[in-house]
């Protein structure tokens, strides 16, 4: 693909920045080592972080589009910049825990590493003022962020991402804790899969030894912050193309909210995956 030319600063948000290009469908983000954490209150830099996001997401996202997850992204352009499709955030984040830890577990007073069975899959506001505050299916459809087709779609969406990160993970060694998922809407209305999935946006343990191997380092100034993002690269490129242990396809299709773990092949209401 052509490099396109970066145009004005759109967004700066508090790990990226987003950039316009010619292209009025198309955006540069620029991944930044700014780190923060418990709602920007601790605020921090760490070393190649930008870097190694940029090449984490640009791993996986092409691998979820095979696996039937229509995402924004493109390209990865250079080292801390990726091409993605342009999208109106959706203001919903999802959350999706295989282990109870984090702001989970003293909520429930609960052990970190507590397995959830089934899966919780948690719908909070993209509010950085509010403190991104956890809000149910009603909530969200009565304030006005989300249909309740959207927020279905988001739900199936996220149990099939987290069917394949499981497997992909699993094969680097490393367990998928939970983690953060953002959506986006395109300019011709398909809703795709935005943001990042890295270790700023997941819980990832060593599989052997339960090392936390994420923003968890940061967090709880646990130290080899940098060490623990560039293990995560290298694992996951180390182990590109192996089988993964993903579960059956469920050709049902089935749309009750049993959170039970479905493997994608989207039927999304009908319509076709989207082809990468
Ligand atoms: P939590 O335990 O703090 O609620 O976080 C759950 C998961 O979501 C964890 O993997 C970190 C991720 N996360 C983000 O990526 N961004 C956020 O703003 C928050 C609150 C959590
Ligand atoms: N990224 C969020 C913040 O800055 C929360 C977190 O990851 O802990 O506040």
């Amino acid at each position: 693909m052509e490099r396109p030319d970066a145009r004005e600063m759109l967004y700066e948000g508090k790990a990226k920045q987003v950039f316009a290009t010619d292209d009025p469908e198309r955006v540069i983000v620029r991944y930044k080592d700014d780190a923060t954490a418990f709602n920007a209150q601790k605020r921090g830099t760490v070393a190649g972080k930008g870097e190694v996001n940029n090449a984490i997401t640009a791993l996986l996202y092409p691998e979820l589009e095979d696996y039937g997850v229509p995402t924004h992204f493109l390209a990865r352009l250079s080292e801390r910049e990726q091409l993605v499709r342009r999208v109106r955030i959706v203001p919903v984040e999802v959350i999706v825990r295989n282990r109870a830890a984090g702001t989970f577990a003293s909520r429930y007073g609960v052990e970190e590493g507590l397995a959830l069975d089934p899966t919780v899959i948690e719908f909070c506001l993209k509010s950085d003022a509010l403190g991104d505050p956890p809000m149910n299916a009603a909530t969200a459809v009565a304030l006005g962020h989300a249909s309740e087709d959207e927020l279905e779609m988001l739900f199936d969406l996220a149990a099939g991402i987290n069917d394949y990160l499981l497997a992909r993970f699993g094969v680097a060694g490393l367990e998928l804790v939970d983690f953060k998922l953002e959506f986006g809407v395109t300019g011709d209305g398909e809703l795709v899969l935005a943001d990042e999935i890295s270790p700023d946006t997941c819980r990832l343990w060593d599989a052997e030894t339960g090392e936390k191997l994420d923003k968890d380092r940061f967090r709880r100034d646990l130290g080899g912050v940098e060490e623990a993002y560039h293990e995560v690269r290298r694992r996951l490129e180390a182990t590109v193309g192996q089988p993964l242990d993903l579960p059956e396809p469920d050709d049902e299709h089935d749309h009750h909210h049993d959170h039970e773990q479905r493997a994608l092949h989207l039927d999304l209401e009908g319509e076709e995956p989207h082809d990468a």
